[in-house]
């Protein structure tokens, strides 16, 4: 490996977490650079296959486990929309004991931060015997995900020391990013400068998240007034839904508190019952103007209306809030990249003041190895 003892300390942060967290904008660009050529051409040679293959794709197949998983959810929204392909997501121990319907013309994505991961293991084998081509996203040189894959695009968060992970998930959706992009380039199906634009959208992301880690002192003093309560709810839509998630399952990991992620929508088909007075509701609000910023302030409403106490990631002002996190303004698809910050933050705080191991959160490893 080529990363020096240093960087595997703490470097006067009080948690690897906290230090992960602040590191993400330079984990960012690092997995951005040089992407782009002169001629506005998305550079991914490492994917390893030829226009024709490309052109010839029927379907994506995406598998992971954990935080991993949720990267492979955003794949989904922003591949179909650029690519114009067909994106599956799946577990990926879920994956290897059914009979999916895959071959040649299926490209499989399995994402790794540790390249280890046992269930995602499995599951690249069991899609390579049914001849599909596997392409690996991963942060860990030379580990065995990589290995047994057909091709590796690096992610260069450097190490990731902290059980739950942050800074390894941001630069796995930009690789998925670089993905869909690329596809939906060699396909022909978005124009040269449509993707330079979006890329260099993705170089202001950084600058992006300095901001927001700047302003999270607020954040952190409003999280520990919801320290004892008993269940946080999250609520996404589209490829905000995703991100509502994994805001839960960060909280779950390191706060040891029920929390659970929705989609906005599906609250009225049950999700809402839970609400009682005094439950914290965290709303990812999708870009202001949309019409799903509409949809999801009409959600903030109907929860208020049941006792809800509602914290907003949005990028404008919102009245029906209880309380505005306010992160800056980018294209739809990138926002993930932005609104997951404020979560990992709740998440760190919420497991301080619940006196929890941040780093270490018990049950948990940060590579599974067995299934
Ligand atoms: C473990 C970790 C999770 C992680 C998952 C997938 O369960 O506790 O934080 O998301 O593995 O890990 P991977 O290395 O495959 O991304």
């Amino acid at each position: 490996i080529s990363w020096d003892a240093q960087a595997a300390q703490k470097g006067g942060f009080t948690h690897f977490m906290l230090k992960e967290i602040f590191e993400q904008p330079k984990a960012v660009a690092d997995t951005l650079i040089g992407r782009l050529s002169d001629n506005n051409q998305i550079v991914l040679d490492e994917i390893r296959m030829s226009a024709a293959e490309i052109k010839d794709l029927k379907k994506i197949l995406v598998i992971a486990c954990g935080t991993a998983y949720h990267a492979g959810m955003i794949a989904k929204y922003a591949i179909e929309k650029w690519a114009k392909i067909p994106v599956e997501v799946e577990i990926a121990s879920e994956f290897r004991y059914r009979d999916p319907i895959i071959d040649k013309s299926t490209l499989v994505i399995a994402i790794s931060q540790s390249g280890e991961t046992m269930d995602t293991l499995m599951a690249i084998r069991h899609a390579k015997s049914s001849g599909a081509r596997v392409l690996a996203i991963c942060n860990t040189n030379s580990s065995t995900i990589p290995r047994e894959s057909d091709a590796v695009l690096y992610t260069h968060a450097g190490p990731e020391i902290a059980v739950a992970s942050t800074k390894a998930f941001l630069t796995q959706v930009i690789a998925v990013y670089l993905i869909g992009l690329h596809l939906a380039q060699v396909r022909g199906v978005m124009k040269d400068s449509q993707v330079a634009q979006l890329y260099y959208e993705m170089f202001e992301l950084p600058g992006k998240i300095e901001q927001i880690l700047e302003t999270v002192e607020p954040l952190r003093t409003l999280t520990r007034s919801f320290a004892q309560s008993e269940s946080v709810l999250f609520l996404g839509r589209n490829i905000g839904y995703p991100v509502a998630l994994e805001g839960a399952l960060k909280l779950k990991e390191l706060a040891y508190m029920h929390a659970e992620g929705f989609a906005g929508g599906e609250l009225k088909h049950g999700p809402i019952a839970l609400i009682e007075s005094g439950t914290p509701v965290v709303a990812i609000m999708p870009a202001a103007g949309s019409l799903l910023a509409e949809k999801m302030a009409s959600n903030i409403q109907e929860v208020k209306a049941r006792g809800a106490v509602v914290i907003a990631i949005a990028d404008s002002p919102l009245a029906a809030a209880d309380y505005l996190v306010r992160i800056p303004a980018t294209h739809e698809f990138l926002q993930p990249v932005l609104s997951v910050v404020p979560l990992q933050v709740i998440a760190y705080e919420m497991a301080i003041a619940r006196g929890n191991d941040v780093d270490q959160p018990r049950n948990l490893a940060k590579s599974v190895t067995v299934e």
